[in-house]
């Protein structure tokens, strides 16, 4: 594989460099600009990449319906990294959009060893706790444990047929020696992405994945898979506007007249032309080019902004013809928060990160012996001014604890120009961090008998 990187989403060790995974892989950057009431993650550029988001942002200027699927895996402590996921869950439920939170407990069983029930105990006095504490809204938020959804087993088991070793070899760097539970793990992860898009869990609409960037390889994956399955391609035309094309496949060679020595029946054909043209008619076209006997449709007068719109009124057309019609999904990335060593964020090494039931007394040991951007002695910080870029105490600040953008300014430039001495600096962060840990431990005991509201029925 030369110079390019795999991310392994198992992996202990994440590359940081992102940059080069957006280009590699293709991802989008965010444009604040675009960005309604953009919160603080977006504001500071933690939220630093994407896929398709605009087909979200268009739903949210038209107050079309749009939702949110994300997971945890119940393994281990929620640690403020986690928390990242929620901060963008919140700001998107926020702009509109229903939430389905997946509890991987399945994955945790496969990848980890937990077993179901240490899982499900762990998702709730873990992470559901926290996730009512950080303010998700139970009115339109259903977490359910992949264990007990059949619809997204026997999703996940439909998509495998549109994917192979190869491909997971490639992706996943999966070996003749893999575990045949851990094989299945992705699968079952686009099984979660999908379905939010099954009619008794919402229908068609876009669903968006705010996740770490070591979760895109699933992405990639489902979004590769979910484009297999369609029936009808949506694709910029070269001379401007754009084509639809009928992509003939085992289940809808009838319906789209080709018969059993292939060659197309004119009369079926044009029916479906004929319906493709109203399905798109809401969109208000004058001027369609149909070519039948190729399968296409060009419409000159679209513009690339609208295959979002166009690609859903012809998975809706699919759905009712027979096909499954899935939309596939947007993403969002953020960026790893450093881990307060200066190396990486981990659980199971607790001196790395804050854990969210921290104490006052064990968060202020774990700040004042972070890893800090200030210089060796008072003479020379004052001279040559603090690290932010290295400094934990500042990043945490931006990450999570100081949500006042001018203060988090002033605080950098009062460090970088030597003002502000490292421990002031990390006195900062306990203060901020003291009031973030003590209203959450307060919002935690209003939501303890609570906990049902956020769950999905087939979880209680
Ligand atoms: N694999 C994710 C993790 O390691 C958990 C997960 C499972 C997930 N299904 C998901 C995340 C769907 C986002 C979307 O944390």
């Amino acid at each position: 594989m030369d110079n390019s990187t795999r991310i392994d989403p198992w992996a202990s060790q994440q590359s940081t460099d992102y940059a080069r995974i957006r280009d590699q892989f293709g991802l989008g950057s965010i444009d604040v600009s675009r960005i309604p009431n953009p919160s603080m993650l977006h504001r500071r550029g933690i939220v630093f990449a994407h896929r398709d988001l605009d087909v979200v942002l268009g739903c949210m200027e038209r107050s079309d319906p749009f939702g949110v699927l994300t997971g945890l895996m119940p393994s281990g402590k929620m640690h403020l990294g986690h928390s990242m996921v929620i901060d963008q869950v919140r700001w998107f439920q926020e702009q509109g959009a229903d939430i389905t939170v997946t509890v991987a407990d399945l994955e945790a069983l496969a990848t980890r060893g937990t077993s179901l029930e240490k899982g499900r105990e762990n998702a709730m006095t873990e992470y559901v706790h926290n996730y009512a504490a950080l303010g998700l809204d139970p009115d339109s938020t259903n977490i359910y444990f992949q264990s007990s959804r059949p619809a997204v087993q026997r999703l996940a088991f439909t998509l495998g047929r549109k994917t192979n070793l190869s491909e997971f070899e490639s992706i996943y760097g999966f070996k003749g020696d893999t575990n045949l539970a851990h094989v299945q793990a992705p699968l079952i992860q686009a099984g979660d992405i999908i379905h939010p898009q099954l009619e008794e869990f919402g229908g068609l609409r876009p669903i968006v994945v705010p996740v770490g960037v070591d979760q895109d390889p699933h992405l990639r994956l489902t979004r590769g898979i979910a484009g297999k399955t369609h029936w009808f391609n949506v694709k910029p035309r070269k001379n401007g506007g754009i084509t639809v094309a009928l992509s003939v496949q085992d289940g809808n060679k009838e319906i789209f007249g080709v018969s059993s020595n292939g060659r197309v029946d004119r009369t079926t054909r044009d029916g479906i032309f004929e319906k493709l043209k109203a399905s798109i008619a809401p969109m208000g076209y004058s001027d369609f080019i149909p070519n039948p006997k190729h399968g296409t449709l060009d419409i000159p007068g679209a513009k690339v902004e609208d295959i979002a719109q166009v690609r859903m009124c012809v998975l809706s057309l699919e759905r009712k013809l027979g096909g499954m019609g899935l939309m596939p999904p947007c993403s969002t990335y953020h960026r790893f928060a450093i881990g307060m060593t200066g190396d990486k964020m981990s659980s199971s090494q607790p001196e790395t990160t804050i854990f969210m039931d921290d104490s006052i007394e064990s968060m202020t040991k774990k700040v004042k012996k972070a890893y800090s951007g200030g210089q060796p002695t008072v003479e020379e910080h004052r001279i040559h001014g603090g690290d932010c870029s290295k400094d934990v105490a500042f990043q945490y600040l931006q990450f999570f604890f100081e949500s006042d953008d001018a203060e988090l300014t002033r605080i950098a430039r009062d460090y970088e120009s030597g003002r502000l001495l490292a421990g002031e600096i990390k006195q900062i962060c306990i203060d901020r961090a003291t009031e973030w840990l003590t209203d959450l431990s307060e919002k935690r005991d209003m939501w303890t008998d609570r906990l049902d509201e956020f769950l999905a029925p087939d979880a209680l």
